[in-house]
């Protein structure tokens, strides 16, 4: 195991029990000697882990730095393709704008770049993304799908639930689907998508998923105006600070799955179980996701057999 892996395994054992991990213990899962494990410790206190040592106990962390880092966020991610290149940085413009030049330069596909900050955060049709630092999930994803541009949109499809998924998961929150691009909580805005594309007239060369998640953002700090809805963010609906590694490790982890069976089983993974609840304002309606269409509407098969062609509105996952 290299250096970087004996780290990542060691958090992921601090995190997998409730309590103290004792030397003995570490030493003996890791294949590596106590004064190695002891060393390690060592050097995670040094990049801002808060571990607690305790004769004839062991270790326990009690907190991890507040800057996402790779680290961190790598610790028990079992993906097999999205996150296995994970790129943290401190500070950055856009995100997308990193992760689209990378590929631009033949980055692989499952690349994922996280920045804590953005100057220069990028949200739908030309508008700005607030991205203030240590609060919130500003991450794109590179991906190389084999399919047509016009099969792209699908991959939007897959982004939403993810997010949702990964909200699901983190908070005790129920979040809502404003098809196409926007998740709400309480009809307010609190997670945005910005998937770009580099394509020819048949092939799609990549895609740049990139992600807007508000997790510990305070309302004070959310711009008026700039935003499409009012916006919000999982500690202001839930109350409950969220811890932003662990978080982006459930989203990579479902979107890595979700991926996976795309790729396997192409439009039919955005389809078949997926069960949903659409509210178009004037009428509700529920039904049986069958997929995207070209231009981008969700296509819903309601149980009297209708298709109905969802442009854009509230969708709930059943
Ligand atoms: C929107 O709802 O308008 C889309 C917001 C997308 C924001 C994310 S944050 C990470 C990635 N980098 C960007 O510059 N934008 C996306």
């Amino acid at each position: 195991m290299k250096e970087a892996q004996v780290d990542a395994r060691i958090l992921e054992l601090f995190r997998s029990g409730d309590g103290f991990v004792s030397g003995e213990a570490l030493s003996r899962l890791l294949g590596v000697s106590r004064t190695a494990v002891w060393k390690h410790v060592k050097g995670l206190r040094a990049s801002g882990y808060r571990i607690e040592a305790v004769p004839a106990k062991g270790y326990r962390l009690l907190s991890s730095p507040q800057l996402l880092n790779r680290l961190d966020i790598s610790a028990g991610l079992a993906a097999r393709r999205i996150g296995t290149t994970l790129i943290c940085l401190k500070q950055t413009e856009s995100t997308n704008a990193v992760a689209f030049k990378l590929a631009e330069e033949g980055a692989a596909e499952g690349t994922v770049v996280i920045a804590d900050a953005q100057s220069a955060g990028k949200g739908r049709l030309g508008r700005v993304w607030l991205s203030p630092a240590g609060v919130n999930l500003y991450c794109s994803v590179v991906l190389r799908p084999p399919i047509s541009p016009v099969a792209a949109c699908q991959l939007t499809f897959l982004s939403v639930v993810a997010v949702a998924r990964a909200i699901e998961k983190c908070s005790a929150l129920a979040p809502q689907i404003k098809w196409p691009n926007d998740i709400l909580i309480s009809g307010k805005k609190v997670a945005g998508l910005l998937n770009e594309m580099n394509a020819e007239t048949e092939k799609v060369n990549f895609v740049v998923l990139g992600i807007g998640v508000n997790l510990n953002m305070r309302l004070a700090q959310l711009g008026e105006g700039v935003l499409r809805h009012p916006a919000t963010s999982l500690l202001e609906e839930g109350g409950v600070e969220v811890d932003r590694a662990a978080f982006a490790r459930t989203l990579l982890t479902e979107l890595d799955q979700l991926y996976d069976r795309f790729l396997v089983e192409g439009e039919g993974a955005v389809r078949a179980e997926w069960l949903v609840k659409v509210d178009l304002g004037n009428r509700q309606f529920s039904g049986q996701v069958q997929g995207v269409d070209p231009s981008g509407a969700l296509l819903v098969l309601r149980e009297d057999g209708t298709l109905e062609t969802v442009l854009s509105g509230d969708v709930a996952l059943i």
